[in-house]
């Protein structure tokens, strides 16, 4: 039970700059999207109007300082620094590869795709940040067992809240 415990623990500690780069467009995202507003060769949107140059950016910057937080409280900084940074852009990669594959299926903006939504901006992120480092298979399927739960909470958080228009 404590090993359990201990292995959430040390799964949020370090999937955290991850979840801040996913949820921060959402509060601070907006304007201009990615793409320009242009087409992919089957006539629709390359990413979609979801996918914000601001959203992107602030995501960037909000995973990257919580790695900086995490490196002062725990050290060492340079270490948490670039796990922030990697895993903040693996977020925002995976989401907008995910994006780019809902698009490809026809599927609009702000529909959904199981799965997908919920994992994908995880996997890209955990991808990233292997060079600096690989957390134990444990941990990894926590990750993978809390973040679609996380991830359906919060959106349904945020639908309340009025910052999302789907549960
Ligand atoms: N957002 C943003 N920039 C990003 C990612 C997200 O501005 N790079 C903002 C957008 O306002 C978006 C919201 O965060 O609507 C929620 O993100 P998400 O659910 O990923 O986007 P969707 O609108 O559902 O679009 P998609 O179908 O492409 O996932
Ligand atoms: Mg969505």
């Amino acid at each position: 039970m404590n090993e359990v415990i201990e292995i959430i623990g040390s799964a949020l500690w370090f999937i955290l700059p991850a979840y801040f780069a996913n949820a921060t467009p959402v509060v601070l995202g907006g304007g201009p999207p990615l793409d320009g507003g242009k087409k992919f060769i089957d006539g629709r949107r390359i990413f979609g109007d979801g996918k914000t140059v601001r959203g992107f950016v602030a995501g960037i910057v909000a995973g990257t300082a919580i790695g900086v937080l995490q490196g002062i409280a725990k050290g060492p900084l340079s270490h948490y620094l670039s796990l922030g940074f990697l895993l903040a852009l693996g977020a925002l990669l995976g989401d907008l590869m995910g994006s780019f594959v809902k698009r490809r299926l026809g599927i609009e903006r702000g529909g959904a795709l199981p799965g997908l939504d919920q994992l994908g901006f995880v996997v890209i992120a955990l991808l990233l940040a292997s060079p600096v480092e690989v957390p134990s298979w444990q941990v990894i399927v926590a990750i993978f067992l809390i973040t679609p739960a996380l991830h359906l909470a919060t959106n349904f958080i945020g639908y309340k809240l009025g910052l999302k228009s789907r549960p």
